[in-house]
């Protein structure tokens, strides 16, 4: 079933975000039109949601697929002028948390797999593509894209995909309301976002985070790294204990990051 616009309309906003409300059958993206809509002067707030992406976006140039009537994909435009660049990672967190938080909710145990993969019995079943605009080290505006797999069907297949993708019903159990799940997030995300920068924020973030302690490899610039994850920074970077002992925090030049389960070297 298609999600009922008018429903959306009657739920929104929450903790004022959802208000202007864009809702699309099918569009390609929703960031890049919050995008537009931000350009244009769209306030704090402003919630795109779409019932099928045909150009969806992923982090690092992938491409995301929303299939029609079973999926989440919205995107929340935030107009927060203290965000500074160091902390932007931070929007990253707002977003994984919030839909940890309503899957929890649900019922699920969930990791994050930095910087906000968001993956129930070791599947993806969501996530989330922050992306900015600047003014100097002003930030003009944030988009917080957000992709849930949420009905059967919704997650694409294996060999697609880099981290093994499943849907929420699958690992739930049961059927979901997806109009109730981004009603649920949309409250979570208000709350996480009056947060930005707090300890509290990054403890909530962190307590979900995978790989803790554990061997991790690491896709860079220059090449691939290896260490101990030892958890975030304080902007909420990558903090690795790398292979010979020298502690670095890692943020976007970050490719791929996996857990050497074997020990290798
Ligand atoms: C990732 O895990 O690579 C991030 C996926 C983000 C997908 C969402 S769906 C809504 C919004 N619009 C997009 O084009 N991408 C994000």
């Amino acid at each position: 079933m298609m999600l009922k616009p008018e429903e959306l309309e009657r739920r929104l906003p929450v903790v004022g975000l959802g208000r202007p409300l864009y809702f699309f059958t099918s569009i390609g993206s929703t960031n890049d039109y919050a995008k537009e809509l931000a350009e244009q002067g769209a306030p704090h707030g402003t919630l795109i949601v779409a019932d099928e992406q045909t150009a969806g976006r992923g982090r690092a140039g992938k491409s995301w697929s929303t299939p029609a009537s079973t999926a989440l994909a919205l995107s929340l435009l935030v107009r927060n002028e203290g965000v500074k660049p160091e902390g932007v990672a931070s929007l990253n967190g707002v977003g994984a948390l919030s839909v940890a938080q309503a899957i929890e909710a649900l019922g699920g145990q969930v990791g994050i797999k930095w910087p906000n993969d968001v993956l129930v019995q070791g599947k993806k079943v969501a996530g989330i593509l922050v992306e900015t605009a600047w003014e100097q080290d002003r930030l003009a505006y944030g988009v917080i894209g957000i992709g849930v797999n949420v009905h059967r069907g919704s997650a694409p297949p294996a060999d697609v995909v880099e981290v093994p993708a499943t849907d929420l019903e699958t690992v739930l159990g049961r059927r979901l309301n997806r109009t109730a799940l981004l009603v649920d997030i949309l409250r979570a995300t208000g709350r996480w976002l009056e947060d930005l920068g707090t300890e509290k924020l990054l403890a909530a973030w962190q307590a979900r985070l995978m790989y803790r302690g554990q061997r991790v490899s690491v896709g860079s610039p220059e090449g691939e790294i290896r260490g101990e994850l030892l958890g975030l920074s304080p902007e909420g970077k990558l903090r690795l204990r790398i292979d010979g002992g020298d502690v670095r925090t890692m943020g976007t030049e970050v490719r791929r990051l996996r857990a050497l389960e074997d020990g290798s070297k």
